[in-house]
């Protein structure tokens, strides 16, 4: 593992190699520990899941990464360079992106128009309050988007007419404005019917192949086909990792989800 290396040659390496490194990063809120002593790599390209019950630690842990909520120690690398005293915006422009818990959306403007102004956003670096001109490959590229999370077919209905799913995989698009390189998804498939779970799956699949990305998912089937390794968390620690074959058969793990699902 790279997290104990600290030389500059090592660095180096792990710039090619890692999307996102974690070294003992904790966050205390008050005298809670929420996050303790984290170390976690995920390397460039792959696909990771991250289970664990509720109030285990996940938000807090994509809050770290994101710097909406820094680590109150520990350090944070994203693609090699320590980010950890860079503010959220400056993360963003280094290709990290995440969708939320809860919806972030503009109920009022169509999909496409929601899915443009992210475009533009993120090639401005920011949100624009003045009336937009038209920018079109601003457009092109959420015309793009549009078919990547299959949403053509609602392309001018307002957000709020959307049902709960396509809300979810509008978010999913609003993430790949830009050109992110690690997608942090927040529990997307929360409250998704089984046939828009099996849509989601679709769409995170085919996601492009240079973009990593750490799913929080409590449903285990969904967990297990979309990432290619698996961290479950507990107690705001990391408790297992390893392949999806690994952690489903860890006796230990089955204890506690199982122990999770009757309680
Ligand atoms: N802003 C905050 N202020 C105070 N405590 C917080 C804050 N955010 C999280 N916590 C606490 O930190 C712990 C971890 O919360 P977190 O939201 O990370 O859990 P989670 O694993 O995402 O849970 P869930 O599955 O319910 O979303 C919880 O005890 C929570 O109450
Ligand atoms: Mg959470």
């Amino acid at each position: 593992m790279a997290l104990s290396r600290t030389d500059a040659l090592s660095h180096l390496q792990s710039a090619g190699r890692y999307a996102l490194e974690l070294e003992a990063v904790s966050r205390h809120f008050g005298a809670l520990v929420a996050l303790a002593d984290i170390n976690l790599a995920v390397e460039a390209g792959e696909r990771r899941a991250v289970l664990g019950s509720n109030g285990a630690g996940k938000t807090t842990l994509f809050n770290a990464i994101t710097g909406d909520f820094p680590p109150t120690t520990g350090r944070v690398r994203l693609f090699g360079e320590d980010v950890t005293d860079l503010p959220a915006h400056e993360r963003v422009r280094r290709g990290l992106r995440r969708t939320y818990q809860i919806s972030q959306l503009f109920d009022g403007l169509s999909v496409v128009d929601n899915i443009y102004l992210a475009c533009r956003g993120v090639s401005r670096g920011r949100f624009s309050l003045r009336r937009p001109r038209r920018d079109d490959s601003a457009m092109a590229s959420a015309e793009n988007l549009l078919g990547a999370v299959h949403l053509d077919a609602v392309r001018d209905t307002p957000v709020a007419n959307l049902s709960y799913g396509q809300q979810r995989q509008l978010e999913i698009a609003l993430a790949l404005a830009g050109a992110p390189r690690l997608i942090l998804f927040d529990e997307p498939a929360a409250g998704l019917s089984p046939t828009e779970r099996t849509e989601l799956v679709e769409i995170l699949q085919s996601l492009p192949e240079h973009i990593s990305y750490i799913i929080i998912e409590h449903d285990m089937d969904v967990a297990l086909r979309v990432a290619e390794r698996v961290t479950m968390m507990h107690n705001g620690r990391v408790f297992k990792e390893g392949t999806p074959a690994e952690i489903e058969a860890d006796a230990e793990v089955q204890e506690l989800y199982l122990g999770q699902r009757d309680g």
